[in-house]
């Protein structure tokens, strides 16, 4: 194991490489959006969560001369603040119940974790938070047993399983997860780089890649990828592509943490079964704006991964200023083409327009939605209200239930957009 990732209750936490640092500064940022997101409606009086860090280590990190917190009290500390900032303007108090399970194979890593708990006040009696000395593997069962009888119709959990390479954690496993729990959100870190070298290897057949459930096409695809951004942006749309197939996520982010002095590109996958979530998650994107890329374009298709392989300009996608206006730009260029297909039978809702789109693009819906208005505004299409009512042009803001219709008189080819080469 690398020494970034090594503890002992007896010595100084590992030293933070920049890329682990980013990842933290993604996973706060989406813990923290979670929790206002899912806790707008100003009656609900509890709110229950199970947070599962599979592969906590032991729960900090050296930074310079001092420390920062590792994963397991990232997840601690954003509850407790959650607790506060949702109780700040509200009547009816929220309670909000979470419990905690910290999971790492090396007893040194929860002494040392079990250490930076107690020191910080944390009661460890296994009521709310449960550290186990094991592999994952072994003891995700019954830790998915023990959500079950916590919360046996909501199921609402996060796992992290920040995995080292990209093996430890068997794609058989992910789906289980999501096959027990119907409110479970998975975010799993990918050693993508090492995965494609150590696929370079024809001889070596292991059960790493049996984990991953990798077939012979797939793997040839990905030993073709070389080491430039182009051919990241190759396997990032291979491997994306099976994960979700194999996991049964229905969305998911797929991106990159930018690699720094080291190169090595750390892939930060957060896969669910909800469309709100994935675009909370895309929205810390975008707000990490710093240390997140993707490796492709912004449009549609940007993340599919058929004809990957006639790709070969591939521009990188920073999340900055530049690239929200490329991206609308693109949007405005693809949108209207998806959409007739879309629309051509009946009108669809903006609801299960964003279902339907959310994998294919890196836009937050809020980004689809200043498109859609742009395109309503042009008569390219019409906007009716969920009784079927068209709304009028000045339409600022659309809602979930309003919904996209063909308009009655078509624009003539000149005139529209679907007709105009991009
Ligand atoms: C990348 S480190 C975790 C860092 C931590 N998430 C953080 O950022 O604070 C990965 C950890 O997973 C542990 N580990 C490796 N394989 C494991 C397995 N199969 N089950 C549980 N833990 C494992 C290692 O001992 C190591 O502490």
């Amino acid at each position: 194991m690398s020494d970034s990732f090594k503890w002992h209750p007896d010595e100084r936490p590992p030293q933070i490489e920049s890329h682990s640092d980013a990842k933290l500064k993604v996973l706060r940022s989406y813990l923290r959006a979670y929790f206002d997101k899912l806790n707008v409606i100003p009656n609900r009086e509890e709110f229950k969560l199970d947070l599962v860090d599979g592969f906590a280590g032991g729960g900090l990190f050296s930074k310079g001369s001092g420390v920062i917190p590792g994963t397991p009290l990232i997840m601690l500390e954003e509850t407790s603040e959650a607790k506060v900032r949702l109780n700040q303007n509200r009547r009816k108090p929220l309670r909000v119940d979470c419990k905690f399970y910290f999971v790492d194979k090396e007893a040194a890593h929860t002494d040392h974790l079990r250490k930076v708990l107690s020191d910080r006040d944390y009661n460890l009696d296994e009521k709310q938070i449960v550290i186990r000395t094991g592999l994952f593997e072994n003891e995700v069962d019954e830790i998915i047993r023990t959500i079950k009888i916590r919360q046996p119709t909501a199921g609402r959990a996060i796992f992290l399983l920040d995995q080292t390479g990209y093996s430890q954690v068997g794609l058989a496993l992910v789906s289980r997860i999501f096959s027990e729990l119907r409110a479970a959100e998975v975010i799993l870190t990918f050693a993508a780089d090492a995965l494609v070298n150590f696929l370079r290897n024809p001889s070596d057949v292991s059960e790493a890649l049996m984990r991953l459930q990798l077939g012979d096409v797939k793997k040839r695809e990905l030993i073709l990828s070389q080491e430039s951004d182009e051919s990241k942006a190759l396997a990032q749309r291979i491997l994306r592509g099976h994960v979700r197939q194999i996991t049964g996520a229905k969305f998911d982010t797929p991106f990159f943490i930018k690699p720094s002095k080291s190169r090595r590109a750390l892939w930060f996958l957060h896969l669910s079964n909800h469309p709100t979530a994935r675009d909370v998650m895309i929205q810390q994107h975008w707000n990490n704006y710093n240390t997140c890329l993707h490796f492709g374009i912004g449009g549609f298709g940007m993340l599919g991964f058929d004809g990957i392989l006639d790709d070969t300009t591939m521009p990188l996608f920073r999340f900055n200023e530049n690239d929200a206006l490329e991206l609308h730009n693109q949007l405005l260029g693809t949108l209207p083409t998806e959409l007739f297909r879309l629309v051509s039978e009946q009108p669809i809702s903006i609801d299960a327009l964003h279902h339907q789109i959310a994998n294919e693009t890196a836009a937050r819906f809020f980004d689809l939605d200043k498109v859609i208005l742009e395109l309503f505004r042009e008569r390219e299409f019409e906007i009716l209200n969920s009784e079927n009512k068209p709304r009028s042009r000045a339409l600022k803001r659309l809602s979930r239930t309003d919904q996209i219709a063909l308009p009655s008189t078509l624009l003539l080819p000149a005139f529209s957009r679907r007709s105009r080469k991009q």
